[in-house]
């Protein structure tokens, strides 16, 4: 029998994040403790800055360089934080998958989109073929819905639109079946329309694959179309934490109330903000 010791998928705590700067220590995160279940879905929301992006950094070991983590990251009951090289490489992209703001920055511009799913694919998986692996990419976009794609396989990142771009990097981290997608600002780039998709291919993924899902913004509105729980970031501290329901019914503090005041009426219809969404704060930076 396989032990549990949580039913915590992953369970961040007192987790905090420094970088050795010119100017001494700076503390981006700080102390932050919040839990995904097994196929749960939380959202991270805080403007601009507030240390969500270097949270999601540090769960997958990939903070920028002179970044430092302490406390504890626990995904299926083992610690990330002492996890190194070939085994995080195996965790990240096998396990976790992370989905980033700008998809170009992430694809390679000389190769089709439908060798850069399949050789992400091969470079997770021993004695897969070439071909096996095709496969593999035009069923994943087949499931983020592109239409056509084995034809579409063979196009380059840049005969797709940005929604279309954004669909093939979620296509890439289905193809590895991982048990925790992260994606950090996945809509931010995206004109409403097109944000509303995303989400809600987000929200259809989460529900037939049954992987958690940790998905970051500055912007509330997109929370509440699909996390179940969510957690308020500013300066590197956790300042609110609870179901979405409650947080958007009952702010507990002032932040959230202004972040909650950008956005708009949610009373019962939770569901049409995503046609109406406006962002809380313009957020320009990459990641
Ligand atoms: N390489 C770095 N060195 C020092 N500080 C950094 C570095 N990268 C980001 N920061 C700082 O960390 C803080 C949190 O950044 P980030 O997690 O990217 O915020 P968010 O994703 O919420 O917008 C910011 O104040 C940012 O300036
Ligand atoms: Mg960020």
């Amino acid at each position: 029998m396989v032990h549990h010791p949580t039913d915590d998928l992953l369970r961040v705590d007192d987790l905090s994040v420094e970088f050795r700067t010119a100017n001494g220590v700076a503390r981006v995160v700080d102390s932050v403790a919040f839990s995904v279940p097994r196929g749960g879905a939380l959202g991270i929301v805080g403007e601009s800055g507030s240390g969500k992006s270097m949270t999601s950094l540090a769960i997958m070991g990939l903070l920028p360089k002179g970044g430092s983590a302490s406390g504890s990251i626990r995904f299926d009951g083992q610690d990330l934080l002492s996890v190194r090289g070939n085994a995080m490489r195996r965790i990240r992209g096998d396990r976790i998958a992370m989905i980033f703001q700008d998809p170009l920055s992430s694809l390679n511009p000389y190769y089709t989109v439908g060798v850069q799913i399949a050789e992400a694919y091969r470079s997770h998986r021993t004695g897969v073929s070439r071909k096996q692996a095709k496969r593999v990419a035009i069923e994943a976009m087949e499931r983020v819905h592109i239409h056509d794609a084995a034809r579409r396989a063979d196009h380059y990142p840049h005969q797709f639109s940005g929604g279309m771009r954004q669909r093939i990097m979620i296509a890439m981290a289905l193809s590895m079946e991982p048990d925790l997608i992260i994606a950090d600002e996945p809509t931010t780039a995206l004109d409403v329309t097109v944000q509303a998709q995303i989400l809600d291919l987000l929200a259809e993924i989460r529900r037939d694959t049954g992987a958690g899902l940790i998905l970051i913004t500055h912007d509330l509105a997109v929370v509440s179309e699909v996390a179940d729980r969510i957690v308020v970031m500013r300066g590197g501290r956790l300042v609110e934490e609870g179901a979405v329901e409650d947080v958007f019914s009952d702010p507990q503090h002032e932040y959230t109330r202004r972040l909650l005041d950008a956005v708009p009426r949610i009373d019962d219809r939770i569901g049409e903000l995503r046609t109406t969404a406006i962002p809380v704060v313009t957020e320009k930076e990459k990641r």
